[in-house]
């Protein structure tokens, strides 16, 4: 693939596990299973063609209102996620952070969390950003809760200090959001920050979500004309 105009930042919002297990007549756990392991193919993926920062959308701050069990489920995915994939991370030479509200998940988690951050903080490679407990909203009112504690005027509060002090602070513009499933709405995902990302939304269930969907839809952001509200770069006679 041509590199020269590949997104820095991709973000995903992973959706239609529970769909795609009902369609076989197999329980959700099966459909975010089968998702996780769609998770690693697209990581490599963007390894492979040099993304800088890949965020996943893997649990949102809604999704605490599903049933205990999927709940509890969903932990348990992401806590052996976090014990068995850090040597990968390692061979990838990734970066791992969590982005999301921490304070909501079992501790036992938190301290994985933590200790796959501390690992992967020296790599130089791609970042890959898990979103995990995470809702846009919850996001700017902790951070506006952060900037009042910490003794910011927030009179004369601007962008840069704002966007400094999100969870994403150190992180490029997202450039190009994908969501599966079929719905085409944001869901609480990174709503700051996609103020001018392109947008590519496809019907595939996460589950089926094949790398070669995910090189048509980076193809298909390398198409856009991004104006960022400017005039379009043509030339004129
Ligand atoms: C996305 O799949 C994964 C999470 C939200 C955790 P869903 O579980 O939302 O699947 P559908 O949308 O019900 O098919
Ligand atoms: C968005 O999917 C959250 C994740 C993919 C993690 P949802 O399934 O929770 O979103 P809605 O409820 O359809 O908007
Ligand atoms: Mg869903």
């Amino acid at each position: 693939m041509d590199n020269s105009i590949i997104p820095n930042h991709v973000g995903i919002i992973m959706d239609g596990n529970g769909r795609w297990a009902n369609t076989r007549g197999l329980p959700r756990v099966e459909g975010h299973r089968q998702g996780v392991r769609r998770s690693k193919d697209v990581i490599k993926a963007s390894v492979d063609i040099g993304i800088k920062i890949l965020t996943l959308y893997a649990f949102s701050i809604e999704n605490w209102r599903r049933p205990q069990n999927e709940v509890v489920t969903l932990m348990d995915l992401f806590d052996f996620y976090l014990k068995t994939e850090i040597e990968d991370l390692m061979s990838k030479d990734i970066v791992f952070k969590v982005i999301g509200n921490r304070e909501k998940l079992p501790k036992g988690i938190q301290f994985l969390i933590r200790n796959a951050e501390t690992l992967t903080s020296n790599n130089r490679g791609m970042v890959l950003a898990l979103a995990v407990s995470y809702g846009g909203r919850d996001e700017i009112i902790r951070t506006v809760r952060k900037l009042s504690s910490s003794g910011v005027d927030l009179s004369t509060l601007d962008e840069s200090v704002f966007e400094a002090n999100l969870d994403t602070k150190d992180m490029l513009p997202v450039d190009l959001i994908i969501r599966t499933g079929g719905e085409k709405r944001i869901s609480n995902f990174l709503i700051w920050q996609s103020a001018y990302a392109e947008l590519y939304f496809t019907d595939t269930l996460w589950p089926d979500f094949t790398q070669e969907e995910f090189y048509s839809a980076i193809h298909n952001y390398k198409q856009r004309e991004r104006r960022f509200g400017a005039i379009p770069q043509k030339v004129t006679l």
